[in-house]
């Protein structure tokens, strides 16, 4: 299929929806197979429209689906975690929005509860790569609420240059991993106690298919610095890490999801030669948000430890050289373990 645009070549890949219709599931898994591993036609808006206009797209969850639910969003001033919120809000939770600078955190509620007069939305500030700030925050959540049934690990950057957490971490690390990992634990006993099958999703990224674990420099110390590099690294380890976390938090199930490419506040910031020339595909913040909003719902709630795109379960892998082995994610698990260290 020979496209001049993206636009045209949007055009061309919606054409063979009709035909995958005619030809039955079979011919929707092959559609859907080769838009993930064109990964153009699957990360952007094209994979998004197509894929929900097949006929086994997976169903909506129930308008009320999440009524009386405590649902946890980290990274909610901005992008998919505010959409995230507010999809949340509108089938019914409760939502406590965590934020790093609490004046747009309330700037964000104000917006969400004029959208959802009847829901309820709490803001907490809290830097996610400082692990003091982190423990304080599970505290003072932990005694506030009498459980959490969705916690969502959004907040994420791409530095621009190797920058380190109060504690001395390379940021993303500090910040996807080593923050999420403490906030969970300290949620832990909010998790469990949940009625409903409690759910904990790190939003990771495609980015995290180019690269392997690297457990001999963890924190990108060696070698020139590449943000893009280390916050596919640290991606890669949340993807990694996912039946560990399930193992160590069960009953809780954990997810990945990825949103293929949406244009947010952090991809017009740390991306801005990429947004450029992918503008007319990149997909709404809604459609970046979907599969987290339609996994924190849906019952009964899918196998844990598993990585998600578009309602379907992913391979975690699409290059040969990026597996690691158990023994690896065993090293990797103990490194966490031991920063985690008060
Ligand atoms: N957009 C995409 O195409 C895409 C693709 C793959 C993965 N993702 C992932 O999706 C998630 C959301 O990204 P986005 O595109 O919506 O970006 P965004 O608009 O920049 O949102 C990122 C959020 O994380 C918060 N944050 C950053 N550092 C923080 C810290 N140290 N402590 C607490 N909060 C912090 C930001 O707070 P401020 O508002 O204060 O900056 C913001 O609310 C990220 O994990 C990102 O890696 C996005």
């Amino acid at each position: 299929m020979a496209c001049l645009t993206f636009v045209e070549c949007s055009d061309r890949v919606t054409d063979v929806i009709p035909q995958a219709q005619r030809f039955g599931r079979a011919a929707e898994v092959v559609l859907d197979r080769a838009l993930d591993r064109s990964v153009i036609g699957g990360f952007s808006n094209i994979g998004y429209a197509v894929r929900s206009r097949l006929p086994h797209w997976p169903a909506d969850p129930s308008p009320e689906a999440l009524a009386g639910a405590t649902a946890v969003v980290t990274g909610a001033s901005s992008g998919l975690g505010e959409q995230t919120a507010s999809d949340l809000a509108a089938l019914g939770a409760e939502v406590h929005l965590v934020v790093r600078d609490e004046s747009k955190g309330n700037s964000v509620r104000k917006k969400l509860q004029a959208r959802h007069p009847k829901a309820r939305f709490h803001v907490w500030r809290c830097d996610l790569s400082d692990l003091n700030d982190v423990w304080t925050l599970g505290e003072r959540m932990g005694s506030s609420l009498t459980s959490v049934d969705v916690l969502i690990h959004n907040a994420g950057a791409l530095p621009a240059k190797r920058t380190e957490s109060a504690q001395g971490h390379e940021l993303t690390m500090a910040l996807h991993v080593l923050g999420p990992v403490a906030l969970t634990e300290a949620l832990l006993p909010r998790l469990r106690g949940s009625l409903r099958e409690p759910r904990v999703i790190f939003i990771t990224s495609g980015g995290m298919y180019t690269q392997a674990l690297h457990l001999d420099d963890l924190e990108y110390t060696q070698g020139k610095y590449s943000g893009a590099t280390a916050y596919a690294r640290s991606k890669r380890a949340q993807v990694e890490l996912l039946e560990t976390f399930s193992r160590a938090w069960a009953p809780v199930r954990v997810y990945a999801t990825h949103p293929g490419w949406a244009d947010t506040p952090g991809v017009q910031d740390s991306l801005p030669a990429f947004r450029a020339a992918t503008k007319p595909i990149l997909r709404d913040a809604a459609a970046g948000a979907d599969t987290t909003v339609w996994l924190s719902a849906v019952q009964p709630a899918p196998r844990t430890a598993t990585l998600w795109h578009d309602r379907h379960s992913r391979p975690t892998h699409m290059l040969p050289t990026t597996p690691a082995s158990r023994a690896d994610r065993a090293r990797l698990w103990l490194w966490v373990r031991q920063q985690l260290q008060k």
